[in-house]
Formats: C-alpha cells, sequence, structure tokens
C-alpha cells in the first residue's frame, strides 16, 4: 500500500536572498520527495515565505515600500531561485495568509482556553523613544560589558565571543535611531513551556524515535533530567508596530514571528488542499481526488489515516521544532511529526561562507554563471548523509567530480552507446531477454543488481552513499564497454547481430542507472526520458520494463567550466565591496592614464527603462555637519515639494556654486534613510581611475523634470 506523506522545508525569511547554504536544505529535500513520488507513495512538498517580524519591517521602511510590497517581490524571487535549482514544491506560499493566520488564531485559543496554557505577565524591555516601538535584542548596540568593544549588539560581542542580555551593555544605543533607549514595562503572552504537562510531553516525544540521535541527545540536555525544570516560559507576543498576526483579545500585540512561522506549514497545506488536483493526480490520491487536510494534521485522523509528516531543518532551529512546535501541537489537538530531519551547515572551501572572500554565494548569482544547477544537486547529494554534520562545497572538488562522474562516467555511457545504436540500427532497441543479457555479458544485470540497496539509502537520507553505490554501478559498465569495445566489433558486419544485443543491453543498462540518477538530476532524467522513450514521469515500478526505440542523441551535459567558479565567486566579492580601491588598481593608474573598466553585462532595454532619469535643477546646496563627503542637495523636478539627497561630493564641488544649476538625478531610487536624514534619489557623476568627480548638466532649454531616455 502507498505511504501519505506530508514534507516540508523550513521557511526561508522573506528579508534577505536564497544561498547556497539554504540550497543544502532544499535541494536534500526535494531529493527525497521526487524519490518517495518515484516509488509511487502520495507525498506532498509544502513551504512558504516567512514574512513577519521587525526585520522584514524596517527593511520595507527603508526601502521605502510597505511590509507587503516587500514581501510580494522577495516572493517571486524565492520562487525563481527553487524553480531554477528543480526544487519543486507542490505549493509555495506565504505565512502572510488568511489560512496561516486562522491557524495560528486557533491554535493560540486552544492553548488560552482550552489547554490554558498561555500566561499575561508584565516585562521590563529597552523602548526606543525616538522611533517609538520596544526593540529585539540585534537592534540594541553598545559597548561589551567584556572586553568593552564599542558597537556590539545586544546580544553577543563579535569581538570577545561573550554573550548577554542588551540590559548589560555599556551605554546603549538603538541600531535604528541611534537614540539612547529607554527601559519600559509592557505587557506580553506567554506559552506555559514550564507546566509539567508539556515537560512530560516533550521527554516522551524526545524518546520516541521521531528525532536523530544527536537532536535526540540536544533535546535531553534541554530538558535536563527527571524531575528537573529546566524549560521557561516562551514569550510568544510583541508590541506594535509590528508586522504580523494581532493576537486576538488584544489591541495591539502582534504573534512573534515565530509563533506563526510553523504554522505557515499549515497554511501552506491547506492551500494545497483547495488548489484543483494537477493532471495524472497526486501520487496515490488520483486525479480530481482532493488532498483531505484533516488526514494530515487532525490528532485521531491522521493516526486513523496513518499519514506521515516530516519537517527538514537545519541544526539552527532545532529548537524551535523540536520544543515549541510539537508542544503547540499536542496541546491545540492537532498531530505531531513523525519526525524531524535535521541537518548541518554549509562551509565553502572548508570555512564558513564569507562575503568578503566571495563564498557567500546567492542562488541567482549561481543561475546567471554556471547555469546549470543539477552540478550542484549532485555535488550537495554526494557529500549529503542522514546526520547533523556540516556539508562542505570545495570549489575546486566540485568541479572535478561533476567533470568525472557526471560527464566523464554516467554520460560517457550513453553518448557511447546511442551513436552505435543508431548509426547500425535505426535507434532500435532489442528486448531484453535472459539470452540476450548472457549474450551481452550483463550490462543491466550490473544495474539490476542494487535497486533495493538503492533504495534504502534514499529512503535512509543517505545520499552519499547511494551516489557511491551508483557511481561504482557507473564504473562497472564503462570497464565493461573498455573490455568490449564495441566500436570495434562494429567494424565487422558479421558480428552486427552480436552487437546490436551488446548495445541494447548497455542503453538499457542507461536506463536503469537513469532511474537511480533521477532524484538527484530531474531535468536531466526528463531529457534521457525522451532520448530513451520512457513513460514519464520516471517511477521505479518501470525499473523493468525494456524500451524498443531510442530518438537520435543530443548532448545531455557539458563539462563545467572552473573559469565559471572564478567568475561567480569574483562577482560575489565585487558586488559586496562598494568602492574597490585596491593596490593594483592605483598601480595600474600610473601606466595607463585612460583605463575604462569594463562594458558591464548587456541589459534589455525594459531593464534601461526601470530607471527614471529626470533633470534636476538644484535649487539649494550645503555641507552637512559632521559629514566628510557629502552634500546636501534640494532638487527640483518639477514636483510639488522638492528633493532632498545627500550626494558624496564635497570633494569636488562648493555648494555655493553648483546652487541654480541644473543636472541629472536617478527619480525612483527607493529612498534611503542615511544618518543625515533621508536621501530621496541619487544624482549622477562619472569618475575614472584619477582623481575628480565630475556631475552632469543637460544642454540649454531642458526644463525640470524632463524624461531622459
Ligand atoms: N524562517 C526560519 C525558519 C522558519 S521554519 C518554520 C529560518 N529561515 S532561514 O532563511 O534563516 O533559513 C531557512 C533554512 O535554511 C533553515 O533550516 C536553515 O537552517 C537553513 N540554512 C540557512 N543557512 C544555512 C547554511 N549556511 N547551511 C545550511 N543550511 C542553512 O530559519
Ligand atoms: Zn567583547
Amino acid at each position: 500500500m502507498s505511504r501519505k506523506i506530508l514534507v516540508t522545508s523550513a521557511l526561508p525569511y522573506a528579508n534577505g536572498s536564497i544561498h547556497l547554504g539554504h540550497l543544502v536544505e532544499y535541494i536534500q529535500t526535494d531529493i527525497w520527495v521526487r524519490y518517495q513520488k518515484m516509488q509511487g507513495n502520495e507525498c506532498h512538498y509544502v513551504c512558504a515565505d516567512d514574512t513577519h517580524g521587525t526585520p522584514i519591517m524596517l527593511r520595507a521602511e527603508k526601502e521605502g515600500i510597505t511590509p507587503e510590497q516587500l514581501i510580494d517581490r522577495v516572493w517571486h524571487e524565492h520562487k525563481a531561485d527553487f524553480d531554477g535549482f528543480h526544487v519543486e514544491f507542490d505549493h509555495y506560499g506565504s505565512t502572510n495568509s488568511n489560512e496561516t493566520r486562522e491557524f495560528a488564531e486557533r491554535i493560540y485559543l486552544r492553548l488560552r482556553d482550552e489547554a490554558r496554557l498561555i500566561e499575561k505577565r508584565s516585562i521590563e524591555q529597552f523602548y526606543d523613544p525616538v522611533k517609538q516601538m520596544f526593540l529585539p535584542d540585534r537592534f540594541i548596540k553598545g559597548e561589551c560589558p567584556k572586553c568593552h568593544a564599542k558597537d556590539q549588539y545586544g546580544d553577543n560581542c563579535e569581538a570577545c565571543g561573550a554573550t548577554y542580555a542588551p540590559t548589560e551593555l555599556i551605554n546603549p544605543y538603538s541600531a535604528v535611531s541611534g537614540a539612547q533607549p529607554e527601559r519600559r514595562n509592557s505587557d506580553h503572552y506567554f506559552f506555559r513551556l514550564s507546566d509539567p504537562r508539556c515537560q512530560e510531553f516533550l521527554r516522551g516525544w524526545t524518546t520516541s524515535g521521531s528525532l536523530q540521535p544527536e537532536a535526540a541527545n540536544k533535546m535531553q540536555e534541554w530538558l535536563g533530567g527527571e524531575g528537573e525544570n529546566k524549560l521557561s516560559d516562551w514569550d510568544i507576543s510583541r508590541d506594535a508596530p509590528y508586522f504580523g498576526f494581532k493576537i486576538p483579545g488584544t489591541e495591539d500585540k502582534y504573534f512573534y514571528v515565530w509563533l506563526d512561522a510553523p504554522v505557515g506549514y499549515m497554511g501552506s497545506f491547506r492551500q494545497l488542499c483547495s488548489l484543483p488536483s494537477p493532471a495524472g493526480g497526486r501520487g496515490a490520491g488520483g486525479e480530481g481526488v482532493p488532498i483531505d487536510f484533516d488526514a494530515f494534521w487532525d490528532k485521531e485522523k491522521a493516526a486513523q489515516e496513518k499519514t506521515e509528516l516530516y519537517h527538514f531543518i537545519g541544526k539552527d532551529i532545532l529548537y524551535f521544532h523540536a520544543l515549541f512546535w510539537p508542544a503547540m501541537l499536542q496541546n491545540a489537538g492537532f498531530r505531531t511529526p513523525t519526525k524531524l530531519f535535521a541537518h548541518g551547515f554549509l562551509t565553502v572551501n572548508g570555512e564558513k561562507m564569507s562575503k568578503s572572500r566571495g563564498t557567500f554565494i546567492t542562488a541567482k548569482s549561481y543561475i546567471d554563471h554556471i547555469k546549470n544547477t543539477e552540478y550542484l544537486r549532485y555535488y550537495y547529494a554526494a557529500k549529503l548523509n542522514g546526520t547533523m554534520e556540516d556539508t562542505d562545497l570545495n570549489l575546486d572538488d566540485f568541479v572535478t567530480k561533476v567533470n568525472s562522474d557526471l560527464v566523464g562516467k554516467y554520460i560517457n555511457i550513453v553518448s557511447r552507446c546511442a551513436s552505435i545504436l543508431n548509426k547500425y540500427f535505426s535507434g532500435v532497441v532489442l528486448a531484453e531477454n535472459p539470452q540476450a543479457l548472457v549474450a551481452s555479458r550483463g550490462y543491466s544485470m550490473i544495474a539490476y543488481g542494487s535497486d533495493e540497496e538503492i533504495k534504502e539509502l534514499f529512503e535512509s537520507r543517505e545520499f552519499g552513499k547511494a551516489t557511491r553505490e551508483i557511481m561504482r554501478l557507473v564504473d562497472l559498465i564503462n570497464q565493461r564497454i573498455d573490455q568490449d569495445k564495441p566500436w570495434n566489433i562494429a567494424k565487422d558486419p558479421s558480428k552486427h547481430a552480436e552487437l546490436h544485443l551488446l548495445i541494447s543491453d548497455c542503453i538499457n543498462a542507461f536506463r536503469i542507472i537513469t532511474y537511480y540518477m533521477a532524484p538527484i538530476l530531474p531535468e536531466t532524467a526528463r531529457r534521457v526520458a525522451e532520448l530513451l522513450t520512457l513513460p514519464y514521469p520516471l517511477k521505479w515500478v518501470d525499473l523493468d520494463r525494456p524500451i524498443t526505440q531510442i530518438n537520435p542523441y543530443q548532448h545531455l551535459m557539458i563539462r563545467l567550466d572552473p573559469k565559471l567558479i572564478e567568475a561567480m565567486v569574483a562577482a560575489n566579492q565585487e558586488s559586496l565591496k562598494p568602492m574597490p580601491e585596491s593596490h593594483s588598481q592605483q598601480r595600474h593608474a600610473e601606466h595607463q592614464q585612460h583605463a575604462i573598466a569594463p562594458v558591464a553585462e548587456t541589459i534589455s532595454i525594459d531593464d534601461f527603462s526601470k530607471v527614471d532619469l529626470r533633470v534636476a535643477k538644484i535649487v539649494n546646496a550645503e555641507h552637512v555637519e559632521g559629514a566628510e563627503k557629502l552634500l546636501k542637495l534640494t532638487l527640483d523636478i518639477g514636483e510639488a515639494q522638492p528633493r532632498t539627497v545627500f550626494a558624496g561630493i564635497k570633494s569636488a564641488y562648493d555648494p555655493e556654486k553648483l546652487k541654480g544649476r541644473m543636472t541629472v538625478m536617478v527619480a525612483n531610487l527607493a529612498p534611503r534613510k542615511m544618518k543625515f536624514g533621508l536621501s530621496e534619489g541619487m544624482v549622477l557623476a562619472a569618475s575614472g581611475e584619477a582623481p575628480g568627480l565630475f556631475i552632469l548638466s543637460p544642454d540649454e532649454g531642458a526644463q525640470p523634470g524632463m524624461r531622459i531616455k
């Protein structure tokens, strides 16, 4: 009987780009889900953007847009990144949805009214009197109480590594406004995790096999020994202003982002349940059969129907998923997760991803530079196991492995055989039969041999072992081709019957290997399916279904050029260093007076027309007290109110001489909050390697507000 499985990946925050670290999780989950679907299981994979909280609210403000606009834009960016890496969610939602709101409220009300696990308490916190908001720890800075380093965050010191409470900082200030924070009292709502019922339940849950051994150990540590009560109550509310859901029964309290984030799993799945089922149905669900939400989430129904729920998460968020989340579900009448699959962190070349080294690589930049995302899927698969260990992406090893394993071994089989089959036998594949297999010395027998083992390795998320086993088979097959030398046999027309059997068997071996590879390389598998005329989507039950005909061979994969990696790393480095002033550049300037920076990447006219350039009249220009580089300009572009723009041109211009002249500004740049005030655009200026800065002026006759295009 087919299993009924719901799988999630952690919901990425909507205030940052997807990067290669995130992809360790999403690729890993996607491989497992694709494997389950290939097995014929009913498997649903949902995820969503995690959209609430202070950082998102402040970022939107800084960009001069609403949080809704910000999360909408980021949703599309994230979705494009996931599509690019073939991470195929059945639904990708947002926590800022009605569904998530309803479940968050329902859970909260059940916890409050039925389980009686919610308590209101007044607590004292830092408050920014200028910005009029309570400050999360991360938004308070000050001097480290231990080593006295300046400008450290409210939760830990980057200089000496000390951790402390923000109240311990010396001379604290708000990172939002710079103001000195005040202490203020406010009512907060707590989930009483310290209640004996929660403790008891979590002890049971920890030892019920829902966690990997390392995670279970962590939990024991957090829970303490029998009779100990180490869990504190959890503050689930935040004061206005906050971007999130208002707590029912309150005027101005919001759910803390981590309360509604995991509820987003339910919200996104709820949306999937009301979407029309795709052609071909969903796993065993069948076409047109809607998914039953309760079968996956209601405590009783889930037990009856034996549905399974798995959360893939990073080890940094184990605490939320192993303590708060199951305790919330349990006490609100919902089912608890079958298992949590926690993984480690990505390192690049053995170190933490780093912006200055260019190893903090975004998904988009990988797509732009390397294009083929299956390379990375394969490399991660080759490195992953079912533990919480970190995963290293060694960029040299990446190139070597992809080129030798994928192109040099796997694709090599088909590129050698398909051409012979097409050339001499019009692509006709002889049926497999015992005689044929013996005659051709059993290529496909090699491939069939590891079916069960590979299945088990995928199921237990031992993807590294699975790829090694697949590569072992591929090596055996290639060795055999080397021995048999079909290209030599081809020279002797009297041996063509033998050759046809051999090559047919060889193609079948490649077909079987492709089934094994399909969860990892879905795009290649799709193209192989076209080439070999396989039933698609690939299902494991078709593993021994013979093929009779192949199509003309087209290149399936090209080698990865290490230069692409270099360019990608360089791009990630540069884009984060706004003003590169390296020695090499200075040295260069001496020899080459008029060195012109290489022209940037080609853009379309649509890209260009996004930039709204206007003729601006400088109605006022003045020095800014305390600013080394900036002048404050007041610009008329024909609007009711003139704009204020801070421009870094102090070194080159006397403000008095600027007054009254015309120039050019970018009028639709998001306003930027600077130390000295809000800057509402940008003026353009030319500069080269030699000192000097030159603002632009239009020809006589141009009027303020005219568009430049
Ligand atoms: N929004 C929360 C999750 C809420 S789930 C109800 C969050 N978001 S995140 O964007 O920071 O991370 C999303 C997932 O990516 C997490 O599981 C996190 O562990 C994982 N990773 C983020 N950076 C990572 C690496 N550098 N390496 C491996 N996984 C990483 O946490
Ligand atoms: Zn310190």
